[in-house]
């Protein structure tokens, strides 16, 4: 697998994500897949995929948990750019059980009701959006957290058998905001009232000035703990990294 990534990694050295973009979707046709969560850097993401007609497919994961500001924008953005995004939704099941048993907020009493919360609602209907795919391209950037700062670019999830994209690693909160701003990509109303990465809306509170980007996330836990298990990075691709 190293070889491949390190292939790919030349291939993609120094090109614009366009064609970033447009290289994998050539070489892994039908098989690359972007996740949206309609925050600011996927946003940008999308206009890059929806501008050039890029054959990648876009999927969101709606854990039925998430603010109206979300909905609103993902609509826009379907009306805007006409794009299909594929919704995938949690087990029934699963969620009837869980909160039959544990209630509908059991995420604040414990790390395990939030996780198994996450779990349902998020990572087990990512397993299935990402299932036959070789590509997935994420919105993460290098200063969201401590954990994503020694990411590579491209990357093996061993958890989910892919491999990850991540286009905007190096980019800043400015540089998105600036992105956005130019090229009029509607975004979710929320970051204009201090919200900076945007989850689940009973999880996800605005942050302070000051404040780490993540510090509105899961406020009430550790912040050694604030990861949902979507993105589990393993140190695997140190060799690869750029
Ligand atoms: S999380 O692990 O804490 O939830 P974060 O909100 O930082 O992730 O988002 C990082 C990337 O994960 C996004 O750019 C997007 O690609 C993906 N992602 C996060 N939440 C969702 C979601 N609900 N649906 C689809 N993709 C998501
Ligand atoms: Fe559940 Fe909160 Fe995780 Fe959303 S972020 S899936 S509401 S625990």
């Amino acid at each position: 697998m190293s070889v491949l990534l390190s292939e790919l990694l030349n291939e993609l050295k120094g090109k614009e994500i366009a064609e970033q973009l447009q290289i994998l979707a050539s070489r892994f046709p039908g098989e690359v897949v972007f996740s949206t969560s309609f925050g600011l850097e996927d946003q940008a993401i999308t206009f890059f995929i929806a501008s050039n007609k890029l054959p990648v497919k876009v999927f969101t994961l709606d854990t039925g948990r998430i603010f109206p500001e979300t909905y609103t924008t993902w609509s826009r953005t379907v009306e805007k750019y006409g794009l299909t995004i594929m919704a995938y939704y949690p087990d029934s099941f699963a969620v009837q059980e869980f909160v039959t048993e544990k209630g509908p907020n059991s995420f604040y009493e414990s790390v395990d009701n939030r996780k198994q919360c996450c779990h349902i609602r998020k990572v087990e209907p990512l397993q299935r959006a990402l299932k036959g795919n070789k590509i997935w391209i994420t919105g993460i950037r290098a200063e969201q957290s401590s954990n994503r700062q020694d990411m590579p670019m491209l990357e093996w999830d061993e958890v989910n058998q892919i491999i990850k994209f991540h286009p905007l690693l190096n980019w800043t909160w400015g540089q998105v905001k600036q992105y956005v701003s130019r090229n009029d990509v509607p975004y979710n109303p929320l970051h204009d009232k201090g919200f900076v990465s945007i989850g689940c809306a009973p999880c996800t509170r605005a942050v302070k000035p000051g404040e780490d980007f993540r510090a509105g996330r899961w406020w009430w836990e550790d912040s050694s703990k604030k990861e949902c298990g979507l993105h589990i990075h393993e140190n695997i691709n140190e060799e690869i990294k750029q």
